[in-house]
């Protein structure tokens, strides 16, 4: 199964994405962690990408529709979970166009819908393990031992630079105005499914599994 994950920054599509790789032997497609690692890699496609991501825009559709198609690609006939890929029509179409091609497709969109005040708070208060990715938040979700990762045991955390309010303002705003009306598209395709994404983290996944069947 190849599902899209849609939804404003902070609703936890990362989050949800890591669950249900685990769970469902599907790989988790980020184009926001694949564009960090091009900014922390230094690769051209990061170079180009790294102010777009500090201003909270959408980086141009080329940079980000070459590095995920290159990573569907590599798959084979793995299902995925595609987190923050397309992010507004032009994106989308290209992806029909390259799946459609390879005899694929996309069998359910699930827009995770969460209201803005409660997403400014999410994203407040979130940060990652420096070493294995394993999210946390301050309020929602802190590893067990007090300073340690859960999954790798390491004591080293980092915050997003594009976590600070102005930037999650515009990001905010980007979704509205650009991400938002991909929805339509896919419902014209009879492929969108809605999920409460202020639920507990285990129940949004559950919600989602319910979708996905
Ligand atoms: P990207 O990395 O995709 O960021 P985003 O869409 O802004 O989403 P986030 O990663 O902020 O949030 P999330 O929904 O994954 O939430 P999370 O699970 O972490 O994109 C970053 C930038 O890259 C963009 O601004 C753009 O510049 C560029 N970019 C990326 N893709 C692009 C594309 N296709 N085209 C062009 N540009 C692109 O959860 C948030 C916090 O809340 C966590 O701390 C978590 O523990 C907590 N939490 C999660 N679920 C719950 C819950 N149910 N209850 C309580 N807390 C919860
Ligand atoms: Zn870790």
């Amino acid at each position: 199964m190849n599902i899209i994950l849609i939804g404003p920054p902070g609703s936890g599509k990362g989050t949800q994405a890591k669950i249900l790789e685990e769970r469902h032997n599907m790989k988790q497609l980020s184009s926001g962690d694949m564009l960090r690692a091009a900014v922390s890699e230094g690769t051209e496609i990061g170079k180009k990408a790294k102010s777009y991501m500090e201003a909270g825009e959408l980086v141009p559709d080329d940079l980000v529709v070459e590095i995920v198609t290159d990573q569907i690609e590599k798959l084979g006939d793995k299902g995925f979970i595609l987190d923050g890929f397309p992010r507004n029509v032009h994106q989308a179409e290209v992806l029909d166009q390259m799946l459609d091609q390879r005899d694929r497709n996309i069998d359910r969109v699930l827009v995770v819908e969460v209201n803005d005040d409660v997403l400014v708070e999410r994203i407040a208060g979130r940060y990652t393990c420096a070493q294995c990715g394993e999210g946390y938040h301050d309020k929602f979700k802190q590893p067990e031992k007090e300073g340690v990762c859960d999954k790798c045991g390491s004591t080293e955390f980092i915050r997003r630079p594009d976590d600070n309010p102005d930037t999650v303002r515009n990001r905010l705003a980007v979704y509205h105005e650009q991400t938002k009306p991909l929805v339509d598209y896919y419902k014209e395709q009879g492929k969108v499914r809605v999920i409460d994404g202020e639920q507990p983290i285990e129940e949004v996944t559950k919600a989602l599994e319910q979708a996905m069947s």
